[in-house]
C-alpha cells in the first residue's frame, strides 16, 4: 500500500482540516508530518466548530488511528489545552492518538526567543505566530533539541534545564527581559503538559507507519501551512521553519518516496496570506475586504485578519510541480459567489516582459500580476450538492483551472461544514 498526502498549495489556511476530516472515513491512519501549534485546522460538523493545532484532523473518527509524526514540534501547554477540549467533545485521544518519540518539544523559552527575534527585526519581522516554531526547529537542526522520547529518560529535567540556560543566554543577547524566562507559572503549566503527555503512547512512528502500509492499511499524511511557506521553496525569509511540501511527508513520517501514492493539493478559489511577506495578487481595496468578510478570513490560531487576493496561477503551478500533485481540491467556491466577475492571475510582468513562472523575487518592485477576467456564478451554492449540479460559470472556472494546472480538480468545497463538499467520486477510488 502507498500513503496518500494532503497539503496546502498556497500560504496556509486552505481548508486542510475540513478535507482531512471529510476523507478520514476512507483511511485507517491519519498522520501529521510537520509544523506545530502555528497551525490552526478547522473542522465543522453537527453544529460544532473545532480548531486543531497539533493533533491530526482524523481525531473525531473513532476508528481512525491518529499519529503525530517526528517532523512535528509539540508545545505541551497547547497540547494539553487541545486534549482537554477534545475530551469535552467526546473524543478519546488516549485510545486513538499516538506520538512519535522523535517529535521535538517546544519549551516556554522557545516562545520567548521567537518574540525577541521578531522584536529585533522591527519592520522586517516575519509575522510569526509567536508559538516558538522557528527556535524549536533551530534547536532540532542545531542538535540541541528535546524530544518526546526524552520525557521517559531519568535525566529529562536536567536536559530541560541545560536547554533553558542556553535559551536565557540567547535572550540576553537579544537584550530581552529574561526574568520572565524563569517564570514559575509558565514552567508549571509546561510540566503539567509533560505529565499529560505521559498518558499517551509514544511510538516509533516511522516503523509503525511502514508496518501499516505493508499490512494494507490506508494512510493519509496531513500537512500544515502551505507550499509557499516552505523553508526552501516558499517566499523566504517570510516562511515557516519546516518542509511543508510533499517531501516533508517522507522526512516527517519516515515514508520512503516510492511509497507515496496520491498527492492531494488543496487551494482556495482565491488566495490569502497571514503575516508579512510578498503577495502579488493581494487586494488592498474593497474587493479584498469583501473576500475577508464573506470568507471570514481571520486566523484560526492568532485571530489576525488574513490578507486576501485573487488566485495566482504561476504560484499554484509552482506548488503543483514541487509536490507532484495528482488531484486538486478547490475550497471556498461559495465565497466568490458575491462577485459578478472573477479575476485569475495567469502571468506576471517582469522587466517589461510577460513571464509564466514563479520567479526568485516576487516583491511588488520586481513583478506585476496580469489577470484574465472570467464570468462569476454570482449565486448561492448552498443547494449545490454535486459536480453536475454546479452553475455553468463555476464549472467553467474549474475547467479553466484544470487546464492551466494540468491536474484534475476532484473535490470542490462550497461551505465550512463537512456536508458542504462536492466529490467527483470516480477519481477517489
Ligand atoms: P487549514 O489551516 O488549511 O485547515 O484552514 P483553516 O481552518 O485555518 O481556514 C479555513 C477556514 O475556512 C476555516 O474557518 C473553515 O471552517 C473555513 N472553510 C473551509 N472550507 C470552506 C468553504 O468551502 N467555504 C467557506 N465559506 N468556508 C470554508
Ligand atoms: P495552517 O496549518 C497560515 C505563517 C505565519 C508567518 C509565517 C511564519 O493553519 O495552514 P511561524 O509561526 O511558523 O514561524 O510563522 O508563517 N503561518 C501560517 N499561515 N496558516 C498556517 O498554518 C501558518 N503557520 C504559520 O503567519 O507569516
Ligand atoms: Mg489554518
Amino acid at each position: 500500500m502507498k500513503a496518500d498526502v494532503l497539503l496546502g498549495l498556497q500560504w496556509g489556511d486552505e481548508g486542510k482540516g475540513k478535507i482531512v476530516d471529510v476523507l478520514t472515513s476512507k483511511y485507517d491512519v491519519i498522520a501529521r508530518f510537520q509544523g506545530g501549534p502555528n497551525a490552526g485546522h478547522t473542522l465543522e460538523f453537527d453544529g460544532i466548530k473545532h480548531v486543531l493545532h497539533t493533533i491530526p484532523s482524523g481525531i473525531f473518527h473513532k476508528n481512525a488511528i491518529n499519529i503525530i509524526g517526528n517532523g512535528v514540534v509539540i508545545d505541551p501547554v497547547v497540547f494539553k489545552k487541545e486534549i482537554d477540549s477534545l475530551k469535552k467533545l467526546g473524543a478519546n485521544p488516549e485510545k486513538n492518538l499516538f506520538i512519535s518519540k522523535k517529535a521535538h518539544l517546544i519549551l516556554p523559552t522557545h516562545r520567548l526567543i521567537d518574540a525577541a527575534s521578531e522584536t529585533s527585526k522591527g519592520k522586517k519581522k516575519i509575522g510569526s505566530t509567536l508559538k516558538g516554531i522557528g527556535p524549536a526547529y533551530m534547536d532540532k537542526t542545531g542538535r540541541n533539541g528535546l524530544r518526546i522520547g526524552d520525557i521517559s529518560s531519568p535525566d529529562f529535567i536536567e536536559k530541560y534545564k541545560t536547554l533553558v540556560e542556553k535559551h536565557i543566554s540567547i535572550l540576553e543577547r537579544f537584550g530581552a527581559e529574561t526574568t520572565h524566562a524563569l517564570s514559575e507559572p509558565d514552567e508549571k503549566l509546561w510540566m503539567e503538559g509533560i505529565e499529560l503527555l505521559k498518558n499517551l503512547k509514544f511510538i516509533d512512528s516511522e516503523i509503525e507507519i511502514n508496518n501499516y502500509l505493508k499490512s494494507g492499511k490506508k494512510v493519509l499524511a496531513e500537512g500544515a501551512q502551505g507550499s509557499l511557506l516552505d523553508v526552501d521553496f516558499g517566499t523566504y525569509p517570510f516562511v515557516t521553519s519546516s518542509s511543508t511540501i510533499c517531501a516533508g511527508a517522507c522526512t516527517g513520517l519516515g515514508i520512503p518516496p516510492n511509497k507515496i501514492g496520491e498527492v492531494f493539493g488543496i487551494f482556495k478559489a482565491y488566495c490569502t496570506r497571514v503575516g508579512s511577506g510578498p503577495f502579488p495578487t493581494e487586494l488592498l481595496d474593497e474587493t479584498g475586504e469583501a473576500m475577508r468578510i464573506t470568507g471570514k478570513e481571520f486566523g484560526s490560531t492568532t485571530g489576525r485578519p488574513r490578507r486576501c487576493g485573487w488566485i495566482d496561477l504561476p504560484a499554484l503551478k509552482y506548488a503543483v510541480m514541487l509536490n507532484g500533485v495528482t488531484q486538486l481540491i478547490m475550497m471556498k467556491a461559495d465565497v466568490l459567489s458575491i462577485f459578478k466577475l472573477i479575476k485569475v492571475c495567469t502571468h506576471y510582468i517582469q522587466q517589461g516582459r510577460k513571464i509564466k513562472n514563479f520567479p526568485y523575487d516576487i516583491a511588488p518592485s520586481s513583478i506585476k500580476p496580469v489577470y484574465k477576467e472570467l464570468k462569476g456564478w454570482n449565486c448561492d451554492l448552498t443547494s449545490t450538492n454535486s459536480f453536475s449540479g454546479m452553475p455553468e460559470e463555476l464549472f467553467s472556472y474549474i475547467k479553466f483551472l484544470e487546464e492551466e494546472l494540468e491536474t484534475p480538480i476532484t473535490i470542490v468545497s462550497v461551505g465550512p461544514d463537512r456536508t458542504q463538499t462536492l466529490v467527483k467520486e470516480v477519481l477517489l477510488g
